[in-house]
């Protein structure tokens, strides 16, 4: 049987590549050959124009060692992999697909790194994926150096079998070698202006794995509400919270989120926003923040952390301490944005420190001096930090590997300077998902190319990748895993595959197969591209 080519890398349309004069070849030219098709699409992909056919009983994974991200992998895949259609035949009305004899037994996992425990930036997470006859007798094989690899793999063998009939599924031929075009590929989600349940938590997991994502940006806290319980701070969640029994994140909680994302290979970046955005940490523990004035007396209202207290940065340091055992990734977030400078402004103390510091009325020195503070505490905790890029934009002095989060217009020339700087950025100024808009938005998502600005190739490189973000304000546990997908698979793709996988138009027909796949596996995600149906009818 001849063997097709695809070199997905560079095509140019879906099918004006597959070459053949083959019979076979061009009645399944009549089915629909994108179906096959992986999101994101893999970065080297050629596919075969053999067949074969997998019964579930006798399908085996066969993996020789121990660790439990595999085998609990293997464990998931089995059910993902063999959920079949509620019609019969849907996939295959011609039969075939049936007249192929050849069967796949197995799929033989070889991963040549340890056990990792926890996935960490710069992770190595690069398979190689054959299902060839002629490699071994009725067995794929599914090649990585790393436990992260391998995850990623079993994602994408796992879209690449489809349900023929009761029973009985299919896959083709082929071969891929794969890796991510960027280390940081990021979701963020917020749980403070609405409670997120830890299910729904662990269902957009679910989604992020599905699309090769492996952030979990969680935006703890913020002015409307302190889900978090600490353990040292107890007033914090217990005045801070919505409802300090059921709209809270206990220490098991989150554990439970940082097991469920860690066997998917996602990481737990967890960000604290101070000294703005931080109106809900002051019910618990109200001296932290600044009392704002009105004609020379206090008015009864607060402001952003108050940094010109000892205490402050006494208590900072405590409830940091605290953090970093709780959340085990080496990175926190620390926010940093949009700190209004109204209260401090019109606070007496406030004004005598400013003068004492020789800060004139330039009040992003003082946001500086509090930042730089913070950061001081962070290192000495030996933990690198990710920040909003109004620090940057406020000229805080940071650590060289401080990654800069870009999220405001005009981020062109916001990559160009803080790569210029030397630092490394992530973006997301056009990726904020919590804009919606009427249409298929999600192209806007896929147009945005992160190298997209002036700079040169050492610049390019410091972009390390990207984050969707979908804010809480209109958004809960009822509404946020369908709002945010499949739209941030549109992100995930940018972010995964090579560049030049750029036209949306192509990308259609994948991201209908991807949603539907992702009803399939549980998740009521909503229409993306206008009036459609799934083939196979999962009721949603
Ligand atoms: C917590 O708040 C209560 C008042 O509700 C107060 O009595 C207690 O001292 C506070 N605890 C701490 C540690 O601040």
């Amino acid at each position: 049987m001849k063997i097709l080519v695809v070199a997905l890398l560079c095509f140019t349309s879906a099918f004006a590549h597959y070459i053949s004069d083959d019979k076979q070849f061009e009645t399944l030219q009549k089915t629909d050959f994108s179906k096959e098709q992986v999101w994101p699409l893999p970065q080297q992909y050629v596919m075969g124009s053999d067949f074969f056919i997998i019964r579930p009983g006798n399908f085996k994974f066969l993996y020789g060692s121990k660790c439990d991200i595999i085998k609990q992998a293997i464990q998931r895949y089995q059910k993902i992999i063999f959920r079949e259609c509620s019609k019969s035949s849907v996939d295959d009305k011609s039969n075939l697909h049936l007249n192929s004899n050849v069967q796949l037994l197995n799929l033989t996992i070889k991963v040549v790194g340890p056990c990792e425990k926890y996935p960490y930036m710069n992770m190595d997470e690069q398979y190689i994926l054959r299902i060839n006859t002629s490699d071994t007798i009725n067995s794929a094989l599914l090649f990585s150096t790393t436990v992260w690899g391998a995850l990623r793999g079993l994602e994408t063998f796992s879209q690449l079998v489809f349900n023929l009939q009761k029973g009985i599924f299919g896959i083709y031929s082929g071969s891929i070698r794969d890796f991510p075009r960027f280390p940081y590929r990021g979701l963020m989600l917020d749980t403070s202006r609405h409670f997120i349940p830890v299910p729904v938590l662990l269902k957009n997991l679910d989604a992020m794995a599905q699309t090769k994502l492996n952030v979990f940006h969680w935006h703890i806290v913020d002015d409307q509400s302190f889900p978090y319980v600490s353990k040292k701070f107890p007033n914090l969640s217990l005045k801070g919270a919505y409802d300090s029994d059921t709209h809270i994140y206990t220490p098991t909680d989150i554990s439970e989120v940082i097991e469920y994302a860690r066997l998917r290979g996602i990481r737990v970046l967890v960000e604290y926003d101070t000294p703005g955005h931080t109106l809900s940490w002051g019910k618990g523990r109200p001296k932290l923040l600044t009392p704002c004035f009105s004609s020379g007396l206090p008015n009864g209202q607060l402001g952003p952390i108050n940094p010109t207290k000892n205490e402050t940065y006494q208590f900072l340091k405590a409830f940091f301490a605290e953090v970093i055992n709780v959340f085990p990734d080496a990175y926190l977030h620390l926010g940093g944005d949009e700190v209004s400078f109204d209260c401090w402004a019109s606070n007496p103390d406030i004004q005598a420190f400013m003068a004492e510091k020789k800060f004139g009325d330039n009040y992003a020195l003082l946001e500086g001096y509090y930042i730089s503070k913070l950061l001081n505490i962070i290192k000495s905790l030996n933990k690198s930090y990710i920040v909003w890029q109004e620090v940057f934009d406020n000229q805080v002095k940071i650590k060289p590997d401080t990654i800069v989060h870009i999220w405001k217009n005009g981020y062109k020339s916001e990559l160009t300077n803080v790569t210029l700087a030397g630092y490394n950025a992530i973006l997301s100024a056009c990726w904020y998902l919590s804009d919606i808009a009427y249409g298929n938005d999600w192209i806007s998502y896929y147009s945005c190319e992160p190298h997209d600005f002036s700079g040169t190739e050492k610049q390019k490189r410091l972009v390390i990748g990207g984050e969707a973000c979908m804010w809480g304000e209109y958004v809960d546990g009822t509404n946020v895993i369908t709002r945010t997908w499949p739209r941030a698979a549109a992100v995930a793709e940018k972010l995964w595959s090579s560049q030049s996988v750029a036209n949306s138009t192509q990308a259609m027909p994948r991201l209908e197969k991807l949603r539907c796949n992702m009803i399939k596996n549980g998740l009521k995600v909503e229409p993306v591209n206008g009036p459609g149906y799934c083939q196979c009818d999962f009721v949603v």
